[in-house]
């Protein structure tokens, strides 16, 4: 199991499993009770990577944690339970992931969990800040166009701003994307690399399809067919969930396969390439999500959109409206916060 599972997800230059000597990264886990955070908690502990797992939630936490710390590897793991244990689960970290909040129901769009999962992580990224200022932090609360800005603004509010640490895990589209093109192609989805850049929000969603590896010629019908799929699989997810959530077991595989990313980059590993949502200079839009060169600081260099066909380009064109409210509607909202 740990090969397969701890392979990170997407571009082939991380396909490999890594060997590096300083397997001693800590990870915090915020939501770590949910239905992501509980199968994410268990694929960090399966990994040899991974030297000190901290789980926090305001609920249940002391239960996973005893759970997990039962498995017979060697990440030692503790449960932090509401605020005030907060502090003790992050500090010293060098990676925290953020999986809480609520998830979509059927008939909901991302956006509609602004109002509850908004201060959510502008709460617990404030203790970030505070606690482990030098920690990679990657969220996964939706809506991911609008929390990530609400990160940063927080970070800076702080005075601990970052633009090289600070990540929206946007890996599962980019999984979806590689599955769906397998299927279709009849290929082995292990060896199928598609970026996808824009944000994280049906039509932000954008895969490249043109940059497949290996490549994919597809009539339009199929190539918009599939791109569809890859931008509404969420939504896939929660109807078949008919109203018990949204993605939370390829989420999990999806956020662990990240992690693994950040933490071999973090150790010295060189050409780990991962997707996801960040400040950008490249884009005309202040969040974009692109292919990244990450190293021992987080990103070490934005690899750009590079080249594209005329229909990407047309959803890039499409998708800037949706993206720059959702990320205007964040940084408004730490503007306002007392
Ligand atoms: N980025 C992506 O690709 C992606 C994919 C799927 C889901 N999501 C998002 O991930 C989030 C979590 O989804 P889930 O299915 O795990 O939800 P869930 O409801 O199963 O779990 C969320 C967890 O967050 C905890 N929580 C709530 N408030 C908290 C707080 N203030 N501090 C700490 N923990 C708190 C809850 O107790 C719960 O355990 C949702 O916002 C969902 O939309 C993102």
């Amino acid at each position: 199991m740990p090969s397969a599972l701890a392979r990170p997800a997407g571009a082939a230059l991380r396909r490999s499993f890594s060997t590096s000597a300083q397997n001693n990264a800590k990870v915090a886990v915020l939501g770590a009770s949910g239905g992501i955070g509980q199968p994410l908690a268990l694929l960090l502990k399966n990994s040899p990577l991974v030297s000190r797992l901290t789980l926090y939630d305001v609920a249940h936490t002391p239960g996973v944690a005893a759970d997990l710390s039962h498995i017979e590897t060697r990440a030692t793991v503790k449960g932090h339970l509401g605020p005030e244990q907060l502090p003790d689960c992050l500090k010293g970290c060098d990676a925290v992931v953020i999986p809480a909040g609520v998830p979509r129901k059927p008939g909901m769009t991302r956006d509609d969990l602004f109002s509850t999962n908004a201060s959510i992580v502008a709460t617990l990224t404030a203790a970030c800040a505070q606690h482990c200022p030098e920690a990679m932090i990657c969220i996964i609360s939706n809506p991911a166009n609008s929390t990530i800005p609400i990160a940063t603004e927080v970070f800076k509010k702080h005075g601990a701003y970052d633009p090289n640490k600070i990540f929206g895990v946007t890996t599962l589209d980019i999984v979806r994307a590689n599955t769906f093109i397998a299927e279709l192609k009849g290929l082995d989805p292990a060896r199928v690399n598609v970026p996808v850049i824009g944000g994280h929000a049906g039509k932000t969603i954008i895969p490249l399809i043109s940059q497949c590896a290996p490549k994919v010629d597809l009539p339009q019908d199929q190539l918009t067919a599939v791109t569809g799929r890859t931008q509404e699989a969420g939504t896939e997810v929660v109807k078949a969930k008919a109203g018990a959530g949204s993605a939370t077991l390829s989420m999990a595989y999806a956020g662990a396969g990240f992690v693994f990313s950040l933490v071999d980059a973090m150790n010295g590993k060189e050409g780990v390439v991962e997707c996801s949502f960040v400040k950008s200079q490249e884009a005309d839009c202040a969040y974009f999500s692109t292919p990244l060169l990450l190293g021992k600081k987080g990103i070490e260099k934005n690899l750009d959109i590079g080249k594209i066909s005329p229909f990407e380009e047309k959803m890039i064109a499409e998708a800037f409206p949706e993206l720059k409210a959702s990320i205007k509607k964040g940084e408004e909202f730490v503007k306002n916060m007392k």
